[in-house]
């Protein structure tokens, strides 16, 4: 299974469409950099690490496509791009973490403009497999946090198809069970879009995970009859504190976790780190709309009143002082975080 993949024959991104998952499983061809905005908004693709690898061959097509003959206005051009890539979507810091690793790379650039659209294209492969090469690494560090026997929470979809291949903390999970330990995993199903419930879910019966779907407020419930050892999931941006912003129901988990004394792990790439900020706080936290909370059917037409209102906001911040720990490719990081991030950031 790889999230996304270049099509050469199309000259396009090919991607696996999570919406549609997994009453079916087709891909979308993404032929443009606008059809890579859209399909970032509407969570065709989802997950950090897949929106910013995707947004990388969002910044080769606008290459691929320019008419501009002249660099330094082929440079502009894709300086506006990337603003609207960029701010397909708020929170997770991948997408502009690679879209500036592209600029960086652009800015230095000194040659033809065809060269230029062919090293784009050679650089969103490499980020591609980076992210790969990068999960495995971050989840062989992980699985060594696992037990024989284990039961784990896990929120939100933070597996193969939320990254390019392998995924972060269901990669830990996939290693751990590779690597032939018995384990069983709690899928919050991770309201409004259902990630864990439709996405998570449907990955594990791929790798023969055995699991259970929970509402997000079960866990709290399941720990307290001492049926949970540990809690993994993802990151969607990270402050050099430690303070990790991800799905939202995440803060409620490591809550609930911490007053039962169960390890929480936060498990992402150093592509989610945002190094320009020091705390949670600072973090943009993306609000969607609003139909997402309410279209519930329960096998009836509609079960809210009329002209019901929501609010939906995507993601939350979990303080520093609930994680057990922070697994990268660099390792498994422990409390205090700031030092050890601001170390593994200045060496990358
Ligand atoms: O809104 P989504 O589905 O893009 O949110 C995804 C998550 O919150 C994941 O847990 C996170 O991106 C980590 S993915 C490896």
């Amino acid at each position: 299974m790889r999230t996304i993949v270049w099509n050469e024959k199309q000259k396009s991104v090919e991607i696996i469409d999570q919406n549609a998952l997994p009453l079916e499983y087709k891909t979308v061809n993404l032929l443009t950099y606008q059809d890579v905005v859209f399909a970032i908004q509407h969570m065709t693709v989802r997950g950090a690490p897949a929106i910013g690898v995707t947004g990388a061959y969002g910044m080769a097509l606008a290459a691929l496509h320019s008419t501009k003959t002249e660099l330094d206005a082929m440079k502009a051009e894709l300086h506006q791009v990337a603003q609207e890539i960029g701010n397909a979507r708020p929170t997770a810091v991948n997408l502009w973490n690679l879209i500036n690793h592209t600029l960086a790379y652009i800015n230095q650039f000194d040659g033809h403009v065809d060269e230029l659209k062919d090293h784009l294209l050679n650089l969103a492969h490499r980020l591609a497999e980076e992210d790969v090469e990068t999960n495995v690494r971050l989840s062989k560090y992980g699985a060594e946090l696992i037990n024989d026997g284990d039961h784990i929470v896990h929120h939100c979809n933070t597996g193969a198809l939320a990254t390019v291949d392998y995924g972060t903390a269901l990669g830990v999970i996939r290693m751990a069970h590779e690597q032939g330990k018995k384990i069983h995993v709690y899928v919050d199903e991770t309201r409004p879009r259902l990630q864990g419930a439709r996405l998570t879910a449907w990955e594990l019966k791929q790798y023969g995970i055995p699991y259970d779907i929970i509402t997000d407020s079960s866990s709290g419930h399941l720990m307290q009859m001492g049926l949970v050892d540990k809690v993994f999931f993802g990151a969607d941006r990270v402050a050099m504190n430690g303070d990790v912003a991800n799905k939202i129901g995440s803060y409620m988990l490591a809550l609930a976790a911490v007053d039962n004394k169960i390890p929480v792990y936060s498990v992402f790439p150093v592509s989610t780190v945002d190094a320009e900020i020091s705390s949670g706080k600072e973090i943009e936290i993306e609000q969607r709309d609003s139909r997402e909370v309410l279209d519930i059917t329960l096998g009836k037409e509609i079960v809210v009143p009329s002209g019901a209102t929501a609010v939906n906001y995507a993601f939350d911040v979990t303080p520093n002082r609930l994680l057990t720990g922070l697994v990268t490719e660099h390792g498994v990081l422990y409390p205090p975080f700031f030092e050890k991030l601001d170390k593994i950031i200045r060496e990358e």
